[in-house]
């Protein structure tokens, strides 16, 4: 049958749905598509599964309140589980007993095959938002014992949202996904994707995304499919499948009003020719900030010439004919070319597109004629893989949705394999390194483990640290498990930056002047320690903070070749202090509000207190502010370049 809306028009579309992957492949081609079928996954009940027999012997014994059920089949295997055990009518029994809670019609139905009837049930859309929302009108939990039947991964926000209404949770997963029999489809798919011969992905289940990335990377085409991912259309069936998305750092470019592959197929065909469009347009106007790429430098016949400039040189504290300066956020909103790329693309797109960070971080090098780079990322990067929801909101910073404050929650905080999840980072470094001018360093990054802990703790920025100083005063136990996964998350990381090709790396702790240098010493130099010493041994290390007045000696004893300090402490001051180390620092931000007479003077007070001291970097004492003249950046550059070489 001819379908007469023009659908799809004719794109190839890649359909990931296993199960009904026929009926998929019928429905793209109904609606104008060219169907690329390639199952992902294949459901494995969990025969032998103990937590479903330990969930049907507590619920017998009258141990278990609340029963949640979220799936169709997974009640299903839950019943025919506990009835391979016990006695399948007592085990019924024991169910209506209790309360149960049905999220969607597939366990209303499975329920009622059985002859039972849900007390509380969840309405459509019924993600874990509607699921807490209905219990929150409709069944208190305080104090009760509540049964989670779980499908794939476990569900983070639903487990501590329950916990959070005073809930005990136990989790009874019924079965999990595997790759099928037969992968050869997949990757077939995966190389067409990567070559650019899709248009349209479609995600069907959140698990999907997982076998896709991990086949990717078996094959060695995971940069390429991240990359191609950013041009051609992401559709997700619906909001559980855009979240495992958006935390791999995929983009979710359309999601039908319902999550039934039939309403799905047919509104991705409608919306999707014009989203292919906007996107290669987005492409062909970015284009305009494409180089040609100089050869890569010869790798291990010599070394690069900017291991010899005056960034370089200063971190150790050899002497430099100029003092060198970059400014943190150099490539950031205060300069127009960086806006016009954030008009056209989100700020997390920026980060995960490793061609257009690449172009920015150059862009951003060049036009200023700093002597150092820094790769276009940001400190929160790594909490991603850790689950935790990352989201910058537009005007408002970042948020993490799911904010780590209980031993529980820090359990459920991943481990990151920064290879497999961050691995956009280091593309985007091996790019930037390929087109920068040799002679510049290119400097690798990442947030120090209080300074991330503390977004991860607070949810967001904050004033007064009250839950990451709660939880490292409280629960010592849980506190170091966390900055734990973090120092082990941020050395890889790092690492893995530095064989991309980062000549020096900044460990950025932003927020730890909140501290005392008691709950410093107790809490944080642990780690900062172990973290320091993992590090790839003979590359620079700046370790910089703000409002450190009171830390700096045991930030020196943490560990860093060039110690970072702000305003608030003088640098020279500040250097007496430190003793034999490289520092970097310290214009106040704000200066650069003002005048270029002004800027050359306080710029020049800052250089007179580094005077006859090698390794000084010359830096603001944080990022450059977004309402900054861009003028006046230039203003800077040159002022700190034209200091009288005699004085250096
Ligand atoms: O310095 C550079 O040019 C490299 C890029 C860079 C960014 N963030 C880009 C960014 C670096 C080094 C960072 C580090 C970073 N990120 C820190 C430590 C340094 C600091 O400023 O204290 C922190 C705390 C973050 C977390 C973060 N990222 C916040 C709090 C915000 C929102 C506030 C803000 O300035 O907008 C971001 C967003 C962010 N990171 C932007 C940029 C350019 C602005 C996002 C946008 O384009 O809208």
């Amino acid at each position: 049958m001819q379908d007469l809306t023009p659908g799809f028009g004719g794109l190839s579309v890649v359909s990931f749905e296993s199960r009904m992957a026929d009926e998929a492949v019928l429905l793209i081609r109904k609606y104008g598509g060219q169907p690329i079928s390639a199952p992902s996954l294949r459901e494995v009940p969990l025969e032998v599964n103990t937590e479903a027999l330990e969930f049907a012997e507590r619920l017998m014994k009258g141990h278990v309140d609340v029963v949640l059920f979220l799936t169709g089949v997974g009640t299903r295997a839950v019943i025919r589980i506990a009835s391979s055990r016990h006695d399948r009518e007592a085990f019924l029994r024991a169910l209506a007993g209790a309360t149960v809670v049905t999220r969607g019609p597939k366990p209303i139905v499975a329920l009622g095959e059985v002859g039972l009837k849900p007390t509380v049930t969840v309405p459509e859309p019924n993600t874990w938002r509607d699921v807490l929302a209905t219990l929150d009108r409709r069944l208190d939990v305080r104090g009760k014992v509540v049964a989670v039947q779980e499908y794939g991964r476990a569900n983070a926000e639903l487990l501590a949202g329950l916990r959070d209404r005073g809930a005990e949770v136990f989790r009874v997963p019924v079965y999990q996904w595997a790759l099928p029999e037969d992968t050869a489809p997949l990757v077939h798919a995966l190389r067409g994707i990567a070559e650019g011969a899709a248009d349209v992905l479609l995600f069907s289940n959140a698990a999907q995304v997982d076998h896709v990335l991990e086949v990717a990377r078996e094959e060695g085409l995971e940069a390429s499919i991240r990359e191609s991912m950013e041009r051609l259309v992401v559709a997700s069936i619906g909001p559980i499948t855009s979240e495992a998305l958006r935390e791999r750092g995929f983009p979710v470019d359309f999601e039908p009003r319902r999550s039934k592959i039939g309403v799905f197929i047919q509104e991705a065909s409608l919306a999707c020719p014009a989203l292919v469009a906007r996107k290669r347009e987005v492409r062909v106007q970015i284009g305009v900030w494409e180089r040609p790429q100089p050869a890569a430098p010869l790798a291990g016949e010599r070394p690069l010439p900017c291991l010899d400039g005056s960034f370089m040189k200063a971190c150790r504290r050899e002497p430099v004919e100029r003092v060198p300066i970059w400014l943190m956020r150099q490539a950031g909103r205060y300069m127009k070319a960086y806006r016009d790329v954030r008009s056209r693309v989100s700020f997390l797109e920026l980060c995960h597109n490793p061609q257009l960070a690449a172009e920015v971080t150059v862009t951003a090098a060049e036009q200023l004629g700093v002597d150092a780079a820094i790769i276009f990322a940001d400190i929160l990067l790594v909490t991603e893989p850790m689950g935790v929801g990352l989201e910058f909101l537009r005007g408002e910073g970042p948020a993490i949705h799911r904010p780590v404050r209980t031993a529980e929650d820090v359990d459920l905080v991943r481990e990151v394999d920064a290879e497999s999840s961050l691995g956009f980072v280091f593309e985007a470094i091996r790019l930037t390194r390929a087109a920068l001018a040799p002679r510049i360093p290119l400097i690798g990054f990442a947030g120090a483990p209080f300074t991330v802990a503390s977004y991860v703790t607070e949810g967001k920025a904050s004033e007064h640290y009250l839950h990451t100083k709660g939880l490292m005063l409280r629960d010592t136990g849980a506190w170091n498990a966390l900055l734990g996964k973090i120092t082990r998350a941020t050395t890889d990381y790092l690492n893995g930056q530095i064989r991309a090709g980062a000549q020096a790396v900044q460990v950025f702790d932003s927020w730890v002047g909140c501290l005392s240098p008691h709950d410093y010493e107790m809490h944080v130099l642990p780690h900062m320690r172990r973290l320091f010493a993992g590090l790839q041994a003979g590359v620079p290390v700046i370790h910089f903070g703000t409002g450190t007045a009171a830390l700096l000696e045991l930030m020196k004893a943490a560990g860093g070749a060039v110690i970072g300090v702000d305003w608030r402490v003088e640098l020279g001051a500040a250097w007496d202090r430190l003793g034999e180390v490289a520092v970097q620092g310290n214009l106040d931000p704000a200066v650069l509000l003002t005048d270029e007479p002004t800027i050359r003077r306080e710029a020049w007070r800052v250089l007179d207190q580094g005077r006859g001291r090698p390794g000084h970097i010359f830096n603001l004492g944080h990022g450059v502010l977004p309402q900054t003249p861009e003028e006046n950046v230039h203003a800077l550059i040159r002022a700190v370049h034209e200091y009288p070489v005699e004085k250096v």
